[in-house]
């Protein structure tokens, strides 16, 4: 049997792929190669003769049915565990049309192809985002879905809809909704390696609005554990939240990743706001704690490290942000450096 992994070519997906090969499992990825997905991420195990076995890639859509399919039907899938995504709020607020595409049809196109070919588990990785903004208190699973941009909104589509095929159809589904992730292979549209990079090349670091908006970080290994961790302890119809239990407000970790690098708090500028931006994401993960399993990676030593990969790897960023990325980076930048400037 296998483990059909899709978005696995990206950031978080890479990483939990590498991690089911190195536990000598089937590991099958299904990765559209969106400017997101890149498989340099999983060089390590394609290079290496003893891990390639155990992998297989399909380049594709999931919104691809006959695809889908023909994979179920080849490979004895027994588990999936669906990454694949739209993942960048500030994209889906240029232009939503991809994200309702992948992040809700996509999600229904696997979920009737896993029914269709009566799979052993589902996971579904949705988002802190689905719940909003919290003023107050953090959110529990239980909580009301109140999304704010079309990337929240989208992901809370996939995530109910993964949730009705387990009520409707007894689809065995589980539901992650993580928070913030940071780590090595992060794409630097991202605010962390986004401002890890510009930093290193002396360039601006935009911070939006006050920068006093708060983030929960986990890293992207515990986040990764705590998927395994739920494969095999989680509950059927059940959501998970996995938080880091480090939030930080924008601004701090900006000054952290500065100071880290010798580079000049000058370089920090505040910029005209993300429209809609959500003011603090917080987690309250009892549940998951209960079944006994919590982040391990403090956020400062993580993130040093993660500034260290970005140090140590530069060809592996120069690349993607010498590519598509420069128009991306001057149509989504240039109106917020228009004389915005904050305290
Ligand atoms: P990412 O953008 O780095 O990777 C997404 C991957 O999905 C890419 O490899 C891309 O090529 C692939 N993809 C996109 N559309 C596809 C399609 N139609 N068919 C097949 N593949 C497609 O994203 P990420 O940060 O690794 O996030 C992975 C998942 O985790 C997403 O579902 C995201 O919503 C969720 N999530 C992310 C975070 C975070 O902080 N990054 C936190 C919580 C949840
Ligand atoms: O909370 C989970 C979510 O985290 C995931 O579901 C998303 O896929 C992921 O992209 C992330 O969403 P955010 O919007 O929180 O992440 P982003 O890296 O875009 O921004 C983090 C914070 O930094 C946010 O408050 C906006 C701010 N920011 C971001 C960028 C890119 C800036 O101040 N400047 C920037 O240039």
């Amino acid at each position: 049997m296998a483990i059909l992994i899709t978005g696995g070519a990206g950031f978080i997906g890479s990483h939990f792929a590498r991690r089911m090969i190195h536990q000598g499992k089937r590991t099958v990825v299904l990765d559209k190669l969106t400017y997101a997905g890149n498989l340099e991420n999983l060089k390590d195990v394609v290079d290496n003769s003893k891990t390639s076995q155990l992998f297989k890639f399909y380049k594709g859509d999931i919104c691809n049915q006959e695809l889908v399919e023909h994979i179920f039907s080849e490979e004895d899938i027994d588990t999936l565990v669906n990454f694949a995504a739209e993942s960048h709020v500030d994209r889906s607020i240029s232009s939503a049309g991809n994200f309702i595409d992948t992040d809700m049809k996509g999600v229904f196109v696997l979920l009737e192809a896993a029914r269709r070919f009566s799979i052993k588990k589902f996971i579904q990785i949705s988002t802190d985002e689905v719940y909003g903004t919290t003023h107050k208190d953090a959110f529990r699973e239980t909580d009301a879905l109140n999304p704010s941009n079309p990337y929240a909104a989208s992901k809370a589509g996939g995530d109910r809809l993964a949730y009705a095929y387990w009520v409707t159809y007894e689809l065995p589904v589980i539901i992650t909704r993580a928070s913030n992730n940071y780590g090595p292979n992060q794409h630097p549209e991202k605010f962390i390696p986004l401002f890890i990079t510009n930093a290193l090349e002396d360039k601006v670091l935009p911070l939006y609005g006050d920068g006093r908006q708060v983030r929960d970080w986990i890293h992207v290994e515990d986040h990764c554990a705590a998927i395994d961790f739920i494969m095999d302890h989680g509950k059927d119809g059940e959501v998970y939240n996995i938080g880091g239990g480090n939030e930080r407000y924008n601004v701090d970790t900006a000054h952290f990743i500065l100071d880290e690098l010798r580079k000049s708090h000058s370089l920090l500028e505040h910029v005209k706001d993300r429209a809609g931006h959500d003011r603090r994401y917080a987690l309250d993960c009892s549940k998951l704690k209960s079944l006994g399993w919590k982040a391990q990676i403090k956020f400062e030593n993580g993130l040093k490290d993660t500034i260290q990969w970005y140090e140590d790897n530069q060809s592996w960023w120069k690349r993607i942000k010498n590519g598509e990325f420069v128009e991306y980076y001057n149509k989504q930048y240039k109106h917020r450096f228009a004389g915005t400037v904050l305290p």
